[in-house]
């Protein structure tokens, strides 16, 4: 297995499945299976996921909403994210612990580092919920955040497309995938792969995003066992 301890980024709005709105539960079941997977294969998975098909705090300024306010709502979005995929994952026997950033300790365990990664090393998947806890911060910055502080080896950020491309490759027939880039290269190029507080730390702490379509069965355990999947972002 090439990585042994991943941190896994899902879009809320890739929970929607063909839906307008909340969770899909067939999309979910089949998250749940790809990470059920990885984790029977011995992987440590640390997971966190968005609130977009929820509810977006950007959005709901431009109705008139106070930024604060929406980003605190979005946080609470990706907790109601973080217990549906808990409890796909614990329907397949796969073990679990959800940790807040936000405390709410009658539906899950505070974000404690340390305990973080001793569920880790005990082979139980750890969800972040409630992003960094913080607002003006994205679930992307979360995620990194995360990766970094439980020391993941790589951040695998699960999309609809299969790479990063030299354009979008909805827009442009004639735009082509990166296998690996620099993140000197994406600077430079303006590619968007996270927002650039999220990217930024990744860079500043050397730590790897490969993103790749998560939809596609198999990606995920054929990822972690080392195969070339996706783009890999590395210095
Ligand atoms: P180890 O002692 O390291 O094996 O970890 P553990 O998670 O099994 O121990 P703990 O006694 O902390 O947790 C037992 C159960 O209670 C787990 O399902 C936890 O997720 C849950 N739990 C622990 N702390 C909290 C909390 O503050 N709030 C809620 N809602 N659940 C908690």
């Amino acid at each position: 297995m090439k990585y042994k301890r991943i941190l896994l980024k899902l879009s809320g709005e890739a929970l929607m499945g063909n839906k307008g709105f909340g969770i899909d539960q067939e999309r979910l079941m089949e998250y749940a299976q790809e990470i059920k997977t990885v984790y029977n294969a011995g992987c440590q998975v640390a997971i966190v996921i968005g609130g977009g098909n929820i509810f977006r705090g950007i959005q709901a300024e431009k109705g008139g909403m106070d930024r604060v306010h929406g980003d605190y709502m979005g946080m609470l979005a990706t907790v109601i994210n973080s217990m549906a995929i808990q409890s796909a994952l614990e329907g397949l026997g796969v073990h679990t612990r959800l940790q807040s950033a936000i405390k709410m300790e009658q539906i899950c365990e505070p974000y404690i580092r340390r305990k973080a990664v001793r569920h880790l090393e005990k082979g139980r998947v750890v969800i972040f919920g409630a992003g960094t806890g913080n607002p003006y911060f994205t679930t992307d910055t979360a995620a990194t955040l995360r990766a970094i502080e439980i020391e993941a080896n790589v951040i695998l950020k699960g999309t609809r497309v299969d790479g990063i491309y030299t354009a979008d490759p909805e827009k442009d027939k004639t735009a082509t995938k990166y296998e690996t880039i620099s993140f000197d290269e994406v600077y430079s190029k303006g590619l968007e792969v996270m927002d650039m507080t999220a990217f930024t730390l990744c860079k500043e702490n050397n730590l790897p995003i490969i993103v790749f379509d998560m939809n596609k069965k198999g990606n995920l355990k054929n990822l972690v066992e080392g195969e070339k999947i996706g783009t890999l972002v590395e210095m």
